[in-house]
C-alpha cells in the first residue's frame, strides 16, 4: 500500500521531535549555540510611544496588574496607580461581564523619590475565589473606570496541569516589547517573574520615578489579566545616596504586593505560594540569607512544608544564579550556594529559576555539596537528587546582552544562548513536564532549548510503583 509524503512528513518531524527531547534530557553533550543575534538598538523606548499611553479620564487608573494574594491560589492581590487624586481603593467583581455582585476595599499608599511624587499606589485583596473560575473586575471611578477579568487557577492538585512563563530582566526596550509579546502569544498563564523589572534606576532624578511609571503601563497589556508572581532584583535596590535616597527597595516595596503575610514570612522579598501542582519558593538575593538570618530561617520552615503529594512540582525562584558559565556575573551567586545548595538538593528541587545574567542557561544536574573547603572534593559532580539550574535572564533591558561564556564549557553547563527572549514551562501531571526557552531571533519567536523533565519526587521507581497501586488503578 503507498503511503504519501505528506502522511510522511508529520510522522517524520514528530520522530525527529521526540529524538531531540531525549537528547537533550538525558544526554551528556554540552552545547553553546552558534546564534549570533542581529543587534537592535538595546535602548528604551520613547515615553511618548504607545506601549506607554495614559489612559483617558481623569484619575483613570493605570499600571494596573494582579498577582496571587494567598497561599493556595484562591485570592488575588489588584494594584493599580490613580495619577491625580486618592480615588477610591474599592474593587468591584462577580463572574458574570459587567455584572458585579461582590466587591473588596483596598488601601493606598504613596511615596517621594527626590522629587518626584508618586501616584496614589492601591493595592486591593480579592479573597474567597473559586478555583478555575473567570472573573471580571472594575476599578475607578465614574466615566475614568476600567474593566479587565482573570482565570483563577486550578485547585491544588498533584495531576493538575499548569503553564507558567518565566520572564527575568524585562527592561522597558523595544526587545522587552519583543519578548513581551512573545509571552502573551505563548498560552502562559502566569508570569515568574525573575527581578529586574523596570531599570528605572538607570535614570537619574525624577525620572527614575517616571519610568517606573512607564514600565507599569508597559507590561499591564499582560500583568493585569493573569498574576505575574515577583521576585526582586538588584535594579530594585535603588540606593542612591547622590538623590538622598538611601531605602532599599523604596520603590519596589511601594509598587509591587506579594503574599508573604499568607506565607508566614516576616518581608515581602521572599515568600512562597502554592498553584495547581507546584510550590513556588521566592527568595531574595539582595537581602540576608546566612545563617539565623530571617530569610534563612523561613525557608527553613517553609521547605518542611512542601508536600509533594499534593504539589509535586518544587519551584525556586531568586535573581543571582547559584550556576552559571556566563563571565557576567560570574560567582555572585556563590555565598547563596554555599548556604542553601545542600537543602535545594536535599528537598529535591526539581528546578531554580534565576535572572541576572543577559543571556540563557540550562544545567544539567549536578551539585557540589560535598565541598566543604577541607575535603578535597572541588567541583559540582552529576547529582540525580540536584535541580535543573536555569537563567532566565534576557527578557531585553538597555544593558544588552551577556554575549560571552566560559570557554571550554564546563560539564555542568548544558546548553547556552546569549539571545533575549522567555521560557515556558508545562506542567502536563505529576510526573512530567515540558520545558521551553523561546528566543525571541529579531522578532520571531523561535524554540531552541526544549527538554522533558520528570518530577524529582515521583519519577523514581519507588514512588511508580505507588502511583500506579494509588491512583491508576480503576476503582470498582
Ligand atoms: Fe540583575
Amino acid at each position: 500500500m503507498a503511503v504519501s509524503f505528506a502522511k510522511l512528513v508529520p510522522l517524520f518531524q514528530i520522530m525527529l521531535y521526540l529524538t531531540l527531547l531525549l537528547s537533550l534530557n538525558n544526554g551528556t553533550a554540552r552545547i553553546t549555540s552558534s546564534f549570533i543575534r542581529t543587534e537592535w538598538p538595546s535602548v528604551d523606548i520613547p515615553l511618548d510611544n504607545k506601549v506607554f499611553d495614559i489612559p483617558k479620564g481623569h484619575n483613570a487608573p493605570q499600571q494596573v496588574r494582579i498577582t496571587q494574594g494567598d497561599y493556595d491560589g484562591k485570592a488575588v492581590i489588584i494594584s493599580w496607580v490613580a495619577p491625580d487624586e486618592m480615588g477610591s481603593s474599592r474593587v468591584q467583581y462577580g463572574k458574570l461581564e459587567k455584572k458585579y455582585d461582590s466587591s473588596a476595599e483596598g488601601t493606598v499608599t504613596n511615596y517621594t523619590f527626590y522629587k518626584y511624587k508618586s501616584g496614589y499606589i492601591h493595592h486591593c485583596l480579592v479573597d474567597d475565589l473559586e478555583y478555575d473560575t473567570k472573573y471580571y473586575y472594575k476599578i475607578g471611578d465614574g466615566d475614568s473606570s476600567r474593566e479587565f477579568w482573570f482565570q483563577t487557577p486550578p485547585k491544588i492538585h498533584p495531576d493538575a496541569p499548569y503553564t507558567f512563563g518565566i520572564i527575568g530582566d524585562l527592561g522597558q526596550t523595544y526587545n522587552s516589547l519583543s519578548t513581551l509579546k512573545h509571552y502573551m502569544q505563548s498560552g502562559g498563564q502566569s508570569v515568574l517573574f525573575l527581578g529586574d523589572l523596570s531599570y528605572a534606576d538607570r535614570y537619574e532624578y525624577n525620572n527614575v520615578g517616571i519610568r517606573w511609571d512607564s514600565w507599569g503601563r508597559f507590561i499591564e497589556q499582560s500583568a493585569a489579566y493573569q498574576p505575574w508572581i515577583w521576585s526582586a532584583g538588584n535594579h530594585e535596590i535603588e540606593f542612591m545616596p547622590n538623590m538622598g535616597e538611601v531605602i532599599p527597595f523604596k520603590s519596589y516595596l511601594h509598587r509591587i504586593a506579594t503574599p508573604y503575610t499568607a506565607a508566614k514570612s516576616t518581608n515581602p522579598l521572599w515568600y512562597a505560594i502554592r498553584r495547581a501542582s507546584a510550590h513556588i519558593i521566592v527568595l531574595s538575593s539582595y537581602s540576608p540569607y546566612v545563617k539565623y538570618t530571617p530569610q534563612w530561617w523561613w525557608l527553613r520552615e517553609e521547605l518542611k512544608k512542601v508536600d509533594r503529594e499534593k504539589t509535586p512540582w518544587l519551584i525556586v525562584l531568586m535573581h543571582v544564579p547559584l550556576y552559571s558559565s556566563n563571565v557576567v556575573h560570574y560567582m555572585e551567586g556563590e555565598s547563596m550556594r554555599a548556604v542553601f545548595e545542600s537543602w535545594f538538593v536535599h528537598s529535591r528541587v526539581d528546578f531554580i529559576f534565576a535572572g541576572h545574567v543577559h543571556a540563557y542557561e540550562r544545567s544539567y544536574r549536578i551539585s557540589n555539596i560535598h565541598y566543604n573547603v577541607t575535603s578535597g572534593d572541588r567541583y559540582p559532580v552529576p547529582d540525580k537528587s540536584a535541580p535543573v539550574y536555569l537563567t532566565v535572564g534576557d527578557g531585553g533591558n538597555q544593558e544588552g546582552l551577556a554575549g560571552r561564556f566560559l570557554d571550554p564549557q564546563p560539564n555542568y553547563s548544558a546548553f547556552r544562548e546569549a539571545s533575549y527572549g522567555h521560557s515556558t514551562l508545562e506542567i502536563k501531571n505529576r510526573t512530567h513536564a515540558f520545558y521551553h526557552w523561546n528566543r525571541n531571533d529579531d522578532g520571531n519567536k523561535v524554540t531552541t532549548d526544549s527538554v522533558v523533565f520528570h518530577n524529582q519526587y515521583w519519577s523514581n521507581n519507588l514512588r511508580r510503583r505507588k502511583l500506579k497501586k494509588n491512583h491508576l488503578k480503576p476503582r470498582v
